[in-house]
């Protein structure tokens, strides 16, 4: 093949680091078959002192998307790598292992929802010149699988491949291939390892494991979608393939384990539409599915690290509507839809006395700070001493939030009611983009949110809007109002 047939369109990206091993990936564009890879792995960014280089195939079976589980690394250390093919070479690289033994701080960037159409993926440019980045979590919605307009806001022309709502493979890989040419997914994808989960547009919107809320019959079957979906997603994703399951768990040394929860395809039985439907309180209705929530429970309980981190897609504290939507008193698509499934998790943590479990959420196009308590109502008789957890929800990327569809005025008198019907929830944004940062350290655990100015031009700039602690043994949030520049951590 001539040199020029070859080429590397898609950049790199690396993921689900362990204190030895990380993935990482390429794709290759290419018209053959089977192309041959070279990579190589060093320690210097120059990629002078290389340690370890190997040969691998890109097969057209896997839309010539590549991944290498690298192994014999050294915990919490910085690697560079790089790809060549048939004198074509990659950008390079940076990840990261994960740390070992006594850990003193890490630092978890938390993104979710991006969507193409409604603009620039600024948050994640941002997010790209940060360093001391552990690791990366995609709570999910990497992509959508809309047609374009179908839900989006395409005046800045920015419109879906293909033109048409995603169906079979070669509709998933070219919707992920679209996302991943991009400038914003290449440079953050370069700069941090990535640890992913899929929520529910990585297949159709409100999917769970016998249907999705997006899926019509005349589209084919659901299951042969969901295949397809699969697939894709593990094609372009820098993930691990582990029998099939994409909950798992990641150790941090003695600081946090972070358990990646899977809330769709694992188990979730469909959602109901209206409280008053007889199942709603049924015990058979499950998010997680019986098995991951028995491995769930069982790793909470058998953890020995300082804090939890829950890697959760849809808002777990309950989170009550009021007058903002009076006829959607609840979000059933979330943990309030599934409440016997819920309140069991509640009341272990309880019984168990589990502490430090922080649940970090996407899905809501929101920032979020909640206060965890075994129900509303025992919040109110006995405060904080009520807490199980807490909660951040990490706004999004780019999907639509309230001020796209109202004004300002309505979005604040809107946080204002949130605020008044959930006494738990201690803060909310209901008009930024960005992400969510998490810094924990031994004795306490700090989320700040960043928010970009907009996203109708490309851009990396950001401001922080928001900073909240949580101290080690407490599940009470403490807020600060005037936001210092500097407090003390990395
Ligand atoms: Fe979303």
């Amino acid at each position: 093949m001539n040199p020029t047939e070859a080429s590397f369109d898609h950049g790199v990206a690396s993921g689900d680091p362990l204190s030895d091993q990380v993935i990482i990936w390429t794709k290759l564009t290419a018209d053959k078959e089977t192309v041959l890879v070279t990579y190589k792995v060093a320690t210097d960014p120059a990629m002078k002192n290389v340690f370890q280089m190997g040969k691998e195939f890109a097969l057209a079976e896997n839309d010539h998307t590549l991944k290498v589980d690298l192994k014999g690394l050294k915990p919490a250390s910085t690697y560079y790598y790089q790809f060549e093919c048939e004198g074509a070479q990659s950008v390079i690289g940076r990840t990261k292992t994960l740390p070992s033994g006594s850990v003193d701080q890490v630092n978890l960037a938390i993104v979710s929802c991006s969507n193409f159409e409604w603009g620039y993926f600024n948050p994640l440019a941002a997010l790209a010149k940060r360093d001391s980045i552990d690791a990366v979590l995609h709570l999910g919605d990497y992509i959508y699988e809309y047609q374009i307009s179908g839900y989006g806001d395409t005046t800045i022309g920015r419109l879906h491949e293909p033109p048409y709502e995603i169906v079979s493979l070669q509709d998933y890989r070219t919707r992920y291939a679209q996302y991943r040419r991009t400038a914003a997914f290449q440079k953050v994808h370069q700069m941090h390892p990535f640890i992913t989960v899929w929520d529910d547009h990585e297949i159709a919107n409100d999917a769970h494991v016998e249907g999705a809320q997006n899926h019509q019959a005349e589209e084919g079957a659901y299951q042969d979608r969901k295949a397809a979906a699969r697939k894709a997603y593990f094609e372009w994703m820098p993930i691990r393939e582990n029998a099939d399951k994409v909950y798992r768990k990641f150790q941090f040394g003695e600081l946090v384990d972070l358990l990646m929860l899977d809330e769709r395809l694992a188990g979730r039985t469909e959602p109901v539409e209206s409280i008053d439907d007889p199942n709603y309180q049924n015990a058979d209705r499950t998010i997680l599915g019986s098995e991951q929530k028995e491995w769930f429970l069982t790793e909470l309980k058998n953890s020995k690290a300082q804090w939890k981190i829950i890697g959760n897609q849809v808002i777990f504290s309950d989170l009550r509507f009021g007058e903002i939507f009076p006829k959607r008193p609840l979000n059933l698509d979330a943990w309030d839809g599934y409440p016997y499934e819920k309140k069991s998790v509640l009341d272990f943590l309880k019984t168990q006395q589990i502490k430090n479990v922080i649940f970090t959420t996407g899905d809501t196009h929101c920032s979020w700070a909640f206060e965890t308590p075994t129900s509303v109502e025992d919040y109110q008789l006995k405060g904080a001493a009520a807490n199980v957890a807490v909660e951040f929800g990490t706004t999004s990327i780019s999907s639509g939030n309230y001020d796209e569809y109202t004004t300002m005025d309505t979005v604040q008198f809107a946080q204002g009611l949130y605020h008044k019907n959930n006494p738990h929830l201690k803060y909310v944004n209901l008009h930024d983009h960005g992400y969510l940062l998490l810094r924990i350290r031994k004795e306490v655990s700090v989320a700040e949110w960043y928010y970009v100015p907009g996203l109708r031009t490309p851009g990396d700039e950001e401001k922080l809007g928001k900073r909240i602690k949580v101290k080690s043994g407490s599940a009470e949030l403490i807020l600060e109002k005037e936001i210092s520049k500097n407090d003390g951590m990395d």
